[in-house]
């Protein structure tokens, strides 16, 4: 499918298998996301521009680089906020915005309670961070939501996906590169994906 990128890569393939299983504990859940998401940074900013510097070595003056674009990252509250930590280990100098958006249980439709963002998200790269890609109602909702407050470029990673989610979302922004690591079977009747992981947010948090 045009704009889905499946990154692929056997340290994620492990890690994948330790987050599915229902007998990891809290705390390895979030040092295993944190991992995966540093393999994820890699290869989300593959083609990041670069703008030509100059750098003084110890010996002599040589050519260097820093980044063209600004980057903004945003995870969706709360479960994209696991994948935070390992995409600043690769962008130091990244802004973080943050929208809260929940399902509710019943109708599986986003509700939104929580959005702060810099000022320079217009002009900027946008790394939409949800590792759980379902229905895509939450995705879809978030990517309108950042091109409300002005942004151009986004990029929507996830490590999850249901294909009705990855549908939804290329569909609704043809304009959006989708990142996953896998695409799982289905949803059940409740939303959730199948095989899964189970709830990200509560399996980060402690709140199953
Ligand atoms: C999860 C997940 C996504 C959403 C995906 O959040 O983090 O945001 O569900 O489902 P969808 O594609 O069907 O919209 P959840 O609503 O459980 O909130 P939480 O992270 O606060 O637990
Ligand atoms: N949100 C999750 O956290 N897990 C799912 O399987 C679906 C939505």
């Amino acid at each position: 499918m045009k704009n889905l990128i499946l990154i692929e890569h056997p340290l994620i393939k492990r890690d994948l298998s330790v987050l599915r299983s229902r007998s990891t504990p809290n705390h390895l859940f979030r040092t295993t996301l944190r991992r995966i998401a540093t393999v994820m940074a890699f290869e989300v900013t593959r083609d990041l521009r670069l703008r030509a510097t100059s750098v003084r070595t110890p010996l002599e003056r040589t050519e260097g680089y820093v980044l063209k674009d600004d980057i903004v990252i945003v995870p969706v509250l709360r479960a994209g906020l696991g994948l935070v930590d390992g995409f600043l280990d690769f962008l130091p100098e990244a802004r973080v915005g943050h929208v809260g958006l929940y399902r509710n249980e019943k109708t599986l439709e986003p509700v939104d309670y929580y959005s702060k963002f810099p000022r320079s998200l217009g002009r900027s790269m946008v790394l939409l961070l949800d590792p759980m890609l379902a229905t895509g109602g939450s995705g879809a909702a978030a990517i309108t939501f950042l091109k409300q407050k002005g942004a151009t470029q986004i990029r929507f990673v996830t490590l999850l996906a249901a294909p009705q989610g990855v549908k939804k979302v290329v569909a609704a922004h043809p304009d959006v590169k989708v990142f996953s690591t896998v695409i799982d079977r289905t949803l059940n009747r409740k939303g959730y994906i199948l095989p899964g992981l189970g709830d990200a947010g509560d399996r980060i948090f402690g709140t199953e």
